[in-house]
């Protein structure tokens, strides 16, 4: 494709995701590519600019990540951000060093003062607050580089070479802490690198039909289609392209929201495409009942959906393309070792090999999640599909603590709707991330009117996080929780007491099972 690129090079900092998704917010595509990639090939993709992001690294240890020397006469700008600004003013002449006393060491927030003539800081005020993090500091900076901006505790908290282009900010510009940082960054794009704004996603819908098109010709396509976020924008980008050369099996396990199915369903009612909704309700709470272990309950589910998606496959016969609705950040190759298997969700890796196909087909593989967000909405998919929150594969099974029912699950959809619904009339549904109702295992007494009922328990969960790995609980309203709390208990058949659950995750996780 032919839009402008920058490369976000990575040495291992926690932001690089974001700084990346900064890139794309200013209309520049960007990808994320580890430090050791070969220089030949950081040349092949002919980026505008380059930007060398933070790390855990100091760059006088022995073991630090380093890029070849050669990248600083190559002639393109460079944004240096944290490590990546130590980075390169060590491999300029300059000298880093361990800040020896506290002062000259800065987290968190501290009062900048830029200079505003440097292209970086252009437009900005004499003054913001940035985030600052680190315990090194340059002690010398490179021949050639001025010092653009300063704090309390330290002079060059950016240095620039504007004859080459080079920039380094000890700050991290990507964080919504730093105030005017993505105005840097988009400084950076468009005042240094000679950005036009070319990544839109309504440019991105059309120049990927039109490839799509290209690759498939008239093959067939076959997709499973969860009814999350991923995977429906990925059948209505494939639908848009290919139409009813693409088959979509949709398996409706019965452990959906309340009228989930039918309104994934009709989301596709407008392209021709072959839709198949398997209803396999019985199937899946068959082979579930009696089971109240998490890891089982996921296991059984995980399997009778290869079952039943198979089976479907088998009718259809050979197809030339298997779709997957893979994003950006699962490709992102890093550096990062594998952390613990608290939970055995993501369902990644799995291919299907009982499928007969010749190739992998994955649209979405560039983008990041707001942007296939934005994609859906340019094809028209309804905002409750494009903004759903994350939901978990194995569905209610795990939100209904303990042992299955048809009974506990529709007791738990109906709670759990009117939880939803009153979150979103209260506006809360754009700042809370994930929020859902738990039936939980606990039978209590309760008086209605004036009779005696010993009912379930359901629990409310509502968390804030950026990347689910860690998250906090929501402050929400008292008396949006009241209103919540009446509404279940009086329109809700078998729960006669409601609890919210307080704790983060860690040491919680998010879902209870
Ligand atoms: P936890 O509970 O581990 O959840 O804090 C983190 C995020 O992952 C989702 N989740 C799952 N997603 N299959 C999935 O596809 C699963 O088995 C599963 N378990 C948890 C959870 O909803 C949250 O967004």
């Amino acid at each position: 494709m032919s839009h402008q690129t920058v490369i976000v090079l990575d040495f291992g900092g926690q932001y690089n995701q974001l700084i990346a998704r900064r890139v794309r917010e200013c209309g520049v595509y960007c990808e994320v590519k580890p430090y050791t990639t070969p220089l030949a090939q950081l040349k092949a993709m002919e980026p505008i600019g380059i930007i060398f992001t933070g790390g855990p690294n100091s760059v006088y240890d022995e073991k630090a990540p380093r890029v070849d020397g050669a990248i600083f006469t190559w002639g393109v700008p460079i944004l240096g951000i944290c490590y990546g600004c130590q980075l390169m003013a060590q491999a300029l002449g300059g000298e880093v060093t361990q800040a020896q006393d506290d002062a000259a060491r800065e987290y968190g927030k501290t009062l900048t003062s830029y200079d505003t003539n440097c292209r970086l800081f252009r437009g900005f005020p004499a003054q913001g607050i940035s985030w600052m993090s680190h315990s090194d500091y340059m002690a010398r900076v490179p021949e050639g580089f001025a010092l653009t901006a300063h704090s309390a505790n330290c002079p060059n908290v950016a240095v620039a070479d504007e004859g080459r282009g080079f920039y380094g900010v000890q700050f991290h510009p990507e964080v919504n802490h730093t105030e005017h940082g993505v105005d840097m960054i988009r400084n950076f794009l468009y005042e240094v690198c000679g950005a036009v704004g070319d990544w839109t996603m309504g440019d991105y819908l059309k120049t990927s039909v039109a490839a799509i098109r290209e690759k498939v010709g008239s093959g067939k396509v076959l997709l499973a289609l969860s009814g999350g976020v991923d995977s429906s924008v990925c059948a209505a980008l494939l639908a848009e392209a290919v139409g009813r050369q693409l088959t979509c099996v949709f398996v409706d396990h019965g452990l959906m929201r309340k009228d989930e199915g039918d309104e994934v369903e009709a989301a596709f009612a407008k392209w021709d495409l072959n839709f198949i909704r398997v209803d396999a309700e019985a199937r899946f709470l068959d082979q579930l009942a009696g089971v109240t272990e998490p890891e089982r309950k996921r296991k059984i589910i995980g399997e009778a959906f290869i079952r039943v998606f198979e089976e479907e496959a088998r009718k259809i016969g050979a197809v030339d393309f298997l779709a997957q609705g893979t994003i950006y950040p699962d490709v992102i190759e890093s550096g990062a070792g594998d952390a613990a298997v608290i939970k055995s969700h993501h369902n990644v890796g799995g291919l299907p090999d009982y499928v007969d196909f010749r190739e992998i087909l994955e649209p979405l593989r560039l983008l990041f999640k707001d942007e296939v967000r934005q994609l859906g909405r340019e094809l028209g998919l309804p905002e409750y599909l494009v903004m759903r929150q994350p939901f978990p594969g194995p569905g209610l099974a795990i939100r209904v603590i303990g042992d299955l029912t048809r009974e506990k699950l529709d007791t738990l959809r109906e709670a759990d709707a009117i939880y939803r619904e009153e979150i979103t009339a209260a506006g809360l549904d754009r700042t809370i991330n994930q929020y859902f109702a738990v039936l939980t295992n606990t039978r209590s007494v309760g008086v209605m009117g004036d009779g005696r009922t010993y009912d379930y328990t359901l629990a409310l969960r509502a968390v804030t996080t950026s990347d689910f790995m860690t998250a906090d609980w929501a402050r929400i309203p008292y008396e949006v929780l009241d209103r919540v709390s009446t509404r279940i208990v009086n329109e809700v058949q078998g729960i006669n007491r409601i609890v919210y659950d307080i704790t983060s995750k860690p040491p919680a996780t998010i879902e209870w099972e």
